[in-house]
C-alpha cells in the first residue's frame, strides 16, 4: 500500500529552459544533474497528462551515462503519481524504435526514453527525455510547449520514499501500488522486424560463402539488438557486429553514424577486402548509415531507394500508400513518388511532423537527410529497419548495395546533396544571419548568378494537412530553376550556441556524371550558398565543423 507518508511532495523551483528541441529535451548532464532538474521536467509531464491513475507507461534509454540513475527516480514518481504500471527495458536499455514497438504493441499510455541520441554521453557528455504519446508517436508542439509552459510556474514534484528497484532481472515486482514489469528489451522489437522482412531471405544472404557484413553499433544501444538479430537469429559469423557492447560514454566516440564520426567503419569499407555490406546506427537506435564496398549511401538517396523497392519487401508487397520527406531531405524520392503515382509530403525538420501523415494513413514510408528512415510500424525512424531494408533488396535482387544504387541513379537522375553544419555559434550571430536572410529573400526571385538561376526564396512554413496546425519559421528555401536548392536553418538539437546547417542539392540527369565526388559536383553551388548567406562573415569561421 502507498500510504501518504511514503509519498514525498518535494519543495521545487522551476527552470526556465525545458523547452523541448527538435527531439526532447535535450541538455548537458551537467544541467541535468542540477538539483530538481530531472524532477521538475519530470513531474511536467505528469501534470499535464490527462490521466495517470492506473495507466501504463514504458520506460527505457539508450544506455548513456546518467541512464540507470535517472530510470530510478522516474520509476519511484510514477508511482507517486499514481501510475499502476511501468514496462521497464532490462538494465533501462530500450531503443527508441522498440519503445515505439511496445508502447503500440501493448498499448500502453505513452514512455519516456532517456537519451539524447547521436549526441556524445558520458560525465561530460549530453542527456535527453523524451516523453512519447499513446501510439507511440513523439509528443507533438503542441503538447511539448504545454510541458514547458508548465514547467515554469512548477512548485513540487511527487516522489516515492523507497530504496532502488531492482531492473536488472526480469519479471514484475511492486514499487508502491505500481507495478514494475523489467521486460526483455529485444523480443516485442523483434518480433516486429520478423514479420515485416524476410528474415530466412536474409539469413540465407549472410551465410553465404564469402558473403561479408559489417554493422558498427558504435557502443550504442543496438549492440545487444543486432546480435540478436544478425549473429543469433541470422546465422552472420559472431563479430558480424563491432562495438556491440553499450557503455555509458559510448567509449569516448560521438555515437553518430556518419563519414566522420563512424570513421572505423568507413575505413573498413573503403579499405582492402572491404565487407559486401556496412552499416552503423547512432546512440539510440534511430539512426542508420548504409555503406558498400568503397561506397556511401546518402540518406536522401537511401530513401528513394528504400521506397522504389518497397513492392520487394514482405510487409510492403501490397505496395505503399505515400511518402514524406523532411524539407531539407533530397528531391530524389520525389521522382520515385511520382513514378510510383503516390503522394509526396515535404515536412519541416523533425520526426514528429511525419505522426499526423503516419496516423491518418497518407503515407506508408518517410525519411529524413540525417540518416533517418522508417515507416508505418512504429512512429519513430528506426536504424535496424532501414539497414535491414537494404539487406532483404539485396536477398530478393541478388544485386550489390553499389548496383542498388548506381541502377537507381540511372533510372531517376542523382541527385548530388551535401550538408554543411557550423557548430557553437554565437546565439546572436546565428539570429542576425537568419535576419539578414529574410531580408534578402524579396529580391532574390528571378535572379542568376553564372550558370545558376534563383526561382524563389522562402521562409519555410509547414501547414499540417491532418490537423491544420502551422509550424513557422521552420528553414529558409532558396530554389533554382533547375530544381537545385540551397537550404539553410538552425538546429534545433544542439546543445551549445546554435548550430547553422547549409543543405546543397543538384540534379544531374547524366548518367556519366554519376561517379562524380559530391564536394567537386556541388563546388560552385556551395560557394554561391556561401555568398548569398554570408555564412563565414556571420559565423566567423573559414569553413564548416563538418560536412555530411
Ligand atoms: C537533427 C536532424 C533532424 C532529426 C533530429 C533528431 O535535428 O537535422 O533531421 O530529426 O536531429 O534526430 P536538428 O539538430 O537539425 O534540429
Ligand atoms: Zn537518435
Amino acid at each position: 500500500m502507498v500510504t501518504d507518508t511514503q509519498v514525498l511532495r518535494v519543495p521545487t523551483s522551476p527552470y526556465m529552459d525545458q523547452r523541448a528541441g527538435t527531439s526532447g529535451l535535450r541538455k548537458s548532464v551537467d544541467v541535468f544533474k542540477q538539483k530538481n532538474y530531472l524532477e521538475n521536467f519530470i513531474q511536467s509531464i505528469f501534470d499535464i497528462r490527462e490521466q495517470n491513475e492506473g495507466k501504463t507507461l514504458v520506460l527505457g534509454g539508450d544506455g548513456r551515462y546518467f541512464n540507470m540513475e535517472a530510470a530510478q527516480i522516474i520509476l519511484k514518481m510514477a508511482a507517486a503519481n499514481g501510475i499502476g504500471r511501468i514496462k521497464v527495458g532490462q538494465h533501462a536499455l530500450l531503443s527508441t524504435p522498440a519503445t515505439s514497438c511496445v508502447i503500440r504493441k501493448h498499448k500502453t499510455d505513452g514512455g519516456i526514453i532517456l537519451t539524447a541520441s547521436h549526441n556524445p554521453g558520458g560525465p561530460h557528455g549530453d542527456f535527453g527525455v523524451k516523453y512519447n504519446i499513446v501510439g507511440g508517436n513523439p509528443a507533438p508542439e503542441s503538447m511539448t510547449e504545454a510541458i514547458f509552459a508548465h514547467s515554469k510556474t512548477i512548485t513540487e514534484y511527487k516522489i516515492l520514499d523507497t530504496p532502488d528497484i531492482d531492473i536488472d532481472t526480469l519479471g514484475e515486482k511492486k514499487l508502491g501500488n505500481m507495478i514494475v514489469e523489467v521486460i526483455d528489451s529485444i523480443a516485442d522489437y523483434q518480433e516486429l522486424l520478423e514479420s515485416i522482412f524476410d528474415f530466412d531471405g536474409i539469413h540465407a544472404l549472410l551465410t553465404t560463402k564469402g558473403f561479408k557484413m559489417c554493422m558498427d553499433s558504435l557502443h550504442a544501444v543496438t549492440g545487444p539488438y543486432a546480435k540478436s538479430i544478425f549473429e543469433k537469429r541470422m546465422g552472420a559469423p559472431s563479430g558480424s557486429v563491432v562495438n556491440g557492447v553499450p557503455l555509458e560514454d559510448f567509449g569516448g566516440g560521438h555515437p553518430d553514424p556518419n563519414l566522420v564520426y563512424a570513421h572505423e567503419l568507413v575505413e573498413i569499407m573503403y579499405g582492402k577486402n572491404a565487407p559486401n555490406f556496412g552499416a552503423a546506427s547512432d546512440g539510440d537506435g534511430d539512426r542508420n548509415m548504409i555503406m558498400g564496398p568503397q561506397m556511401f549511401i546518402v540518406p536522401s538517396d537511401s530513401l528513394a531507394v528504400i521506397t522504389d523497392n518497397a513492392h520487394l519487401i514482405p510487409g510492403y508487397k501490397n505496395g505503399i500508400i505515400g511518402v514524406a520527406r523532411s524539407m531539407p531531405t533530397s528531391q530524389a524520392v520525389d521522382l520515385v513518388a511520382k513514378a510510383l503515382k503516390i503522394n509526396m509530403y515535404q515536412t519541416p525538420t523533425g520526426w514528429k511532423f511525419f505522426g499526423n501523415l503516419l496516423d491518418a494513413n497518407k503515407i506508408t514510408i518517410c525519411g529524413e537527410e540525417s540518416f533517418g528512415t522508417s515507416s508505418n510500424h512504429i512512429r519513430e525512424k528506426d536504424g535496424l529497419w532501414a539497414i535491414l531494408f537494404w539487406l532483404n533488396i539485396m536477398a530478393a535482387t541478388g544485386k550489390t548495395v553499389n548496383q542498388i544504387m548506381y541502377d537507381h541513379w540511372r533510372k531517376y537522375g542523382r541527385h548530388f546533396f551535401l550538408r554543411h553544419d557550423f557548430e557553437s555559434v554565437d546565439l546572436d550571430k546565428a539570429h542576425a544571419m537568419t535576419e539578414a536572410l529574410k531580408q534578402l529573400l524579396p529580391s532574390l526571385s528571378d535572379k542568376k548568378y553564372g550558370q545558376f538561376e534563383i526561382s524563389s526564396g522562402t521562409d519555410y512554413t509547414y501547414n499540417d494537412p491532418i490537423d491544420g496546425s502551422i509550424s513557422k519559421n521552420q528553414g529558409i528555401i532558396i530554389n533554382f530553376k533547375d530544381s537545385s536548392r540551397i537550404v539553410y536553418r538552425i538546429s534545433g538539437t544542439g546543445t551549445q550556441g546554435a548550430t547553422i546547417r547549409l543543405y546543397i542539392e543538384k540534379y544531374e540527369p547524366d548518367n556519366k556524371k554519376h561517379t562524380q565526388d559530391s564536394q567537386e559536383a556541388l563546388h560552385d553551388l556551395t560557394a554561391l550558398a556561401y555568398e548569398l548567406t554570408r555564412v563565414c562573415e556571420f559565423t566567423g569561421m573559414s569553413q564548416p565543423n563538418i560536412i555530411t
